[in-house]
């Protein structure tokens, strides 16, 4: 690792630091901590280069190669991510926004290049819109208590639609209680897609705030978010997106979608547990008041009164999780440079997948929109969910079975809980063709 000065630079820039990564390519901290991407970035998308950035995914589970099939719940992290975490601790840590020290320096500018890594990873007009949360569920716990708690009177409607996951529902039940606003829920067609001709019914002035996934975490379904937003908007509504389960899949850009909030969490998209993100429109976040108080958030304080910093930082107090925001940052700039590649791959996963339990006798996909990321839920005559995860298991499968952190959506399709394979851009043909025998052998046993 070389340091190399740059004299006469803002203080925040003072010093830049260049590391070549494990997986080829180099990043470096001020300008800034981006890898370069690497060959398996090239235009044609190598799986097995990628998967070598990936070292959890060489265990082997009860003398059976690992197929990671659980990515909707938490993605495998690649070396780049890893390595960011050792190297910050050991060469660069302090806290942030405070000390004058290098070290100081070090971090805040290396927390800062972070938010500009995701400001240009959802095409944000500027960083400043981009607070770090703990992830989506913070992220939707601090837009009710603060704009909801601000902006929703008796009378006033929440929309919601019937394929959301609980931490885009009990926020806003807690927020509906709290100011007498009521939630209205949208209806799903057979298919697992939106009801779009119910969303229009339900629009008038009395909705004030339209609160959607933009992929579901159970059907995979994605939601028309661009045509959602122009229409809330059209009643004065503003609209919030749980990114949750699209940042991973496919390019956003909250700007062409006109989104006034958009959330996701770092861990589903390789990057570490604990830290997530909100974006939202400057003069709307600005007109907000703060979420939790402290330090680093206040501009003075005084026992006569306290005034409160510009956005992001009156909505970050306390010392936030740096290193994660940091290695956040890499693994965005990471998954970006696969792009378009990694996409097509998971297209083709889920084409392929789709194919072979479809042909499995007694095996009902659940979602079949035609808009989809590659997430594929069903369940299995005669087998519970949980009996096929722990037999899956012990073919060294990992998927999630149960309800999804989706209650409301099982009692409309009627189910206790599903059997959910969600694939990432390293995952494999072959370990396609894995599950669907398992599942096969499976369905034989009962
Ligand atoms: N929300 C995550 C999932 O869908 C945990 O599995």
């Amino acid at each position: 690792m070389q340091i190399v000065e740059k004299a006469g630079e803002d203080a925040r820039k003072r010093s830049a630091v260049t590391t070549d990564l494990p997986n080829g390519g180099t990043f470096s901290t001020c300008d800034a901590w981006v890898p370069v991407p690497s060959a398996s970035a090239a235009a044609t998308f190598d799986v097995e280069r990628v998967r070598a950035d990936f070292p959890i995914l060489s265990r082997q589970i009860g003398g059976h190669a690992l197929a990671y099939l659980d990515n909707g719940a938490s993605a495998q992290k690649p070396l780049c991510v890893i390595e960011t975490l050792n190297r910050y601790y050991r060469e660069h840590h302090a806290n942030i926004h405070r000390g004058v020290h290098r070290l100081g320096e070090e971090a805040t500018s290396a927390y800062e290049h972070a938010r500009e890594s995701v400001a240009r990873f959802l095409n944000a007009a500027s960083s400043r819109e981009c607070v770090f949360t703990r992830g989506t569920t913070e992220s939707v716990n601090l837009v009710a208590a603060t704009w909801g708690r601000a902006n929703l009177r008796e009378g006033d409607e929440i929309l919601l639609s019937t394929m959301e996951h609980h931490a885009n529902i009990v926020p806003w039940q807690e927020v509906a209680a709290q100011t007498g606003a009521g939630i209205r829920v949208l209806p799903l067609l057979p298919d697992g897609s939106l009801d779009i001709e119910a969303f229009h019914k339900s629009l008038s002035p009395r909705v004030k705030l339209l609160a959607i996934t933009h992929a579901s975490n159970v059907l995979g379904t994605v939601n028309p978010v661009r045509e959602l937003a122009a229409a809330a908007h059209e009643v004065g509504a503003r609209v919030f997106v749980d990114g949750a389960q699209s940042a991973a899949h496919f390019p956003v850009d909250v700007r062409a979608l006109d989104v006034d909030f958009f959330a996701f969490s770092s861990h589903k998209v390789c990057g570490p547990t604990g830290v997530g993100v909100l974006y939202g429109k400057a003069e709307i976040l600005n007109a907000m008041p703060p979420y939790q108080f402290g330090g680093d958030m206040i501009r003075v304080v005084d026992f006569s009164g306290t005034t409160y910093r510009e956005i992001p930082e009156r909505f970050e107090a306390g010392t936030p999780s740096i290193a994660d925001a940091i290695a956040l940052g890499v693994a965005l700039d990471y998954i970006t440079s696969l792009r378009p590649g990694a996409m097509h791959h998971e297209e083709s996963l889920l084409r392929r997948a789709t194919d072979a339990l479809s042909a499995i006798p007694g095996l009902r996909i659940l979602g079949t929109a035609s808009e989809k990321v590659a997430v594929l839920s069903f369940v299995m005559d005669k087998v519970h969910p949980l009996d096929a995860g722990t037999l899956l298991d012990a073919d060294g499968i990992a998927v999630r079975t149960g309800h999804h952190c989706a209650m409301p959506l099982m009692k409309t399709l009627g189910l206790q809980g599903t059997i959910r394979a969600s694939f990432a851009f390293y995952n494999t043909h072959e370990e396609v063709d894995r599950l669907a025998a398992s599942l096969r052998r499976i369905r034989g046993m009962f």
